[in-house]
């Protein structure tokens, strides 16, 4: 992202959180709330973002197109499926595979005629040590002239951290000292643990003190855990991990439920499978609410219903997930206001 914002700090690309410094983020979030009040911005009419999907999406592909719409801009929307080829995304190779065209290339072109570019990439999902280096958008950033935003790479998903943020604070006001439960949830097509991870950081980086409950097999990822335990002593934040539901729910504000991959078994199905149907009993429902203080749920959805969340939490007073969709929009189109009008 290269928005100089209040602090003149310019940021080329949004990969994740920390490509915004705490200013910047003040700015997208005050911005997003006052275009939720109805504040009206056209400011990017002329403007056209390209959103390349490499993964099927469902609200983050409506809300940014609608954002841009709202801002007075537009956006030409790229499906990898049934639009274009396949890219290579790796230097220095002869080209004899299957992918006619290399990213380089293709980002080069399509900075002639869009003034930034988001990407949801494709995961390999042979092995966590490979798709972790979230190498297809790092080629997209390398190579592209314009800005580079994440749509939800391997490792992260800042656009839902952003809109997490802002209705975090809709509902518990000031984060410090608040306690978060990231509770994994049983799902038959569990995700990356992007959304996670980025949750964990701006929980974090928000002075939260954050629980994470997870079966036996899901840690997450080994060096986020590490930034993730060096924020928490920056920010004198205590940080749990391993717990099981009931321990990590017990007082907390907020239980964010979401299923991701064993790491350990990513790229083995069968394994995972096994894995994951020997676990059981990792439903968010009534009961693990209560244990709770008010405790709100909160979830980036697609969402199995009875499976990750019992119905009776989902449809009751406690759940956020709408509010959370509806925020990816305010949240994008205060980014993307941010980002292009200069
Ligand atoms: N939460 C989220 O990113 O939803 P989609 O996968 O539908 O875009």
């Amino acid at each position: 992202m290269d928005h100089a914002g209040t602090t003149g700090q310019a940021i080329r690309h949004f990969h994740r959180l920390d490509d915004l410094n705490d200013r910047q983020i003040e700015d997208v979030l005050d911005l997003a709330a006052r275009l939720k009040r109805g504040v009206s911005r056209t400011d990017l009419a002329g403007q056209t973002v390209g959103l390349l999907f490499f993964r099927p999406s469902l609200r983050t592909r409506t809300s940014l197109e609608v954002a841009m719409h709202q801002l007075g801009g537009h956006t030409v929307n790229l499906n990898a499926a049934s639009d274009f080829w396949e890219l290579e995304a790796r230097e220095n190779r002869t080209m004899d595979g299957v992918a006619p065209e290399h990213i380089k290339d293709a980002a080069a072109a399509l900075s002639c005629y869009v003034g930034a570019m988001a990407i949801r990439p494709a995961l390999l999902g042979k092995s966590w040590a490979v798709d972790r280096k979230d190498e297809q958008i790092r080629s997209w950033m390398q190579h592209s002239r314009v800005p580079v935003i994440n749509m939800e790479s391997a490792l992260w998903h800042p656009l839902q951290a952003l809109a997490d943020l802002l209705t975090l604070r809709e509902t518990l006001g000031e984060l410090k000292g608040k306690k978060l439960t990231i509770a994994w949830t049983q799902s038959p097509t569990p995700s990356s643990p992007a959304v996670v991870h980025s949750i964990l950081m701006a929980a974090l980086r928000s002075g939260m003190h954050v629980n994470i409950a997870h079966p036996t097999g899901y840690d997450l990822d080994a060096d986020v855990m590490e930034q993730a335990n060096s924020l928490a002593q920056t920010q004198g934040s205590r940080l749990e991990t391993g717990l099981n539901l009931n321990d990590a729910a017990e007082d907390t504000h907020v239980i964010y439920a979401r299923s991701w991959w064993g790491l350990e078994s990513y790229g083995q199905p069968s394994l995972s499978a096994h894995q994951s149907s020997r676990t059981t009993g990792w439903c968010v429902d009534d009961r693990i609410m209560e244990l709770g203080d008010n405790a709100r749920l909160m979830h980036p959805m697609p969402i199995r219903r009875n499976l990750e969340v019992s119905d009776r939490v989902l449809d009751g007073p406690r759940s956020l997930i709408i509010e959370q969709a509806a925020n990816r929009l305010h949240t994008q189109k205060s980014l993307l206001s941010l980002l292009l009008r200069q």
